[in-house]
């Protein structure tokens, strides 16, 4: 009963101003989760948006943006493929809860005549998507950045699917002080294994389907890990023909940590895998403990 539709309750804002004045308004020592996405929401951001929403705690407030942040996309990447459905994110962030949506309308929103100040964490963006999105992960901690500032969260929620991501934004975090934690969550996948993500609906024709190689391929070096070997060469073996017919960007056994490639296993790892299927770049990781 009750009759009260959420969606009736969830504030939209659209500009840095409305959110700042928003946030001027609670009072004091109010408990803010904050989820920050890119949109075309499925079950992976709704297991954040939950989880924040039980961390917000009935009196705290749950903050969730959506903005297709162009600057960490490079040059011929999927910028403008990249799917949008804002009414369809709306519904879904009302029935997790979610007190106030920030949708930017455009990037000017965000970064106003131009912006100077970028955000880098040196170091753990040499292996993995930094290597092979050069300025990915700039765009990522300007962007993250300027919306911690905004919302000054108690915690900010993000998965562990985007693995090297959470790591180089919990050195950021770290590094300038910034108000609140910073908590990663599990990998949500489909029931057959896929890790969810909002390119999975580019993926067309056979692609669905093909792109399972890389759950599988993942549960082969676990096994391979599982039977005592420690070599990464071995345990990585030949990912060019277990994710065929996708085209391996990297797969590569890294230091939990540092993220920086290991021969051995001695330490937690993480075996971290990007590959395209039908022209969708897809990634995926699972951590190795000795
Ligand atoms: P986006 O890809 O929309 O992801 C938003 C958040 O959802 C990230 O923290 C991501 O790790 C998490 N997520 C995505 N798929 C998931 C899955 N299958 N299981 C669990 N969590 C998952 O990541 C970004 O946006 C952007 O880089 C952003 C941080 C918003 C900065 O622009």
């Amino acid at each position: 009963m009750g009759g009260h539709d959420p969606k009736d309750r969830m504030k939209l804002l659209r500009t840095r101003e409305a959110l700042l004045a928003w946030r001027a308004g609670l009072p004091a020592g109010t408990s803010v989760a904050f989820v920050p996405t890119m949109g075309y929401l499925h079950e992976g951001h709704l297991s954040l948006l939950r989880e924040g929403r039980r961390r917000a705690g009935a009196t705290g407030q749950l903050v969730l943006s959506i903005f297709v942040n162009p600057t960490q996309f490079g040059p011929g990447e999927d910028l403008d493929r990249y799917p949008r459905d804002e009414a369809g994110d709306l519904a879904k962030a009302a029935s997790c809860g979610v007190d106030v949506a920030f949708c930017p309308t455009d990037g000017a929103a965000l970064y106003p005549n131009g912006t100077r100040t970028w955000v880098e964490v040196e170091g753990l963006d040499r292996h993995l998507c930094g290597a092979s999105r050069p300025g990915h992960f700039r765009g990522v901690c300007t962007v993250v950045a300027k919306l911690w500032g905004l919302v000054q969260p108690s915690v900010g929620l993000f998965g562990e699917k985007d693995y090297q991501q959470l790591a180089i934004l919990r050195r950021m975090h770290a590094d300038l002080n910034l108000v609140g934690e910073l908590l990663g969550q599990p990998i949500v996948r489909e029931p057959d294994g896929l890790a969810m993500s909002s390119r999975n609906t580019n993926l067309k024709g056979t692609a669905r389907q093909e792109a399972l190689a890389i759950s599988r391929y993942l549960a082969a070096v676990r096994e391979r890990f599982a039977a005592g070997e420690r070599d990464s060469a071995a345990l990585l073996a030949d990912p060019s023909q277990a994710l065929a017919p996708g085209r391996v960007d990297y797969a590569s056994l890294v230091d939990a940590d540092e993220l920086q490639p290991v021969a051995s296993v001695a330490g937690p790892v993480l075996v971290a895998v990007a590959a395209f299927f039908g022209g969708v770049r897809l990634i995926d990781n699972t951590l190795l403990r000795p």
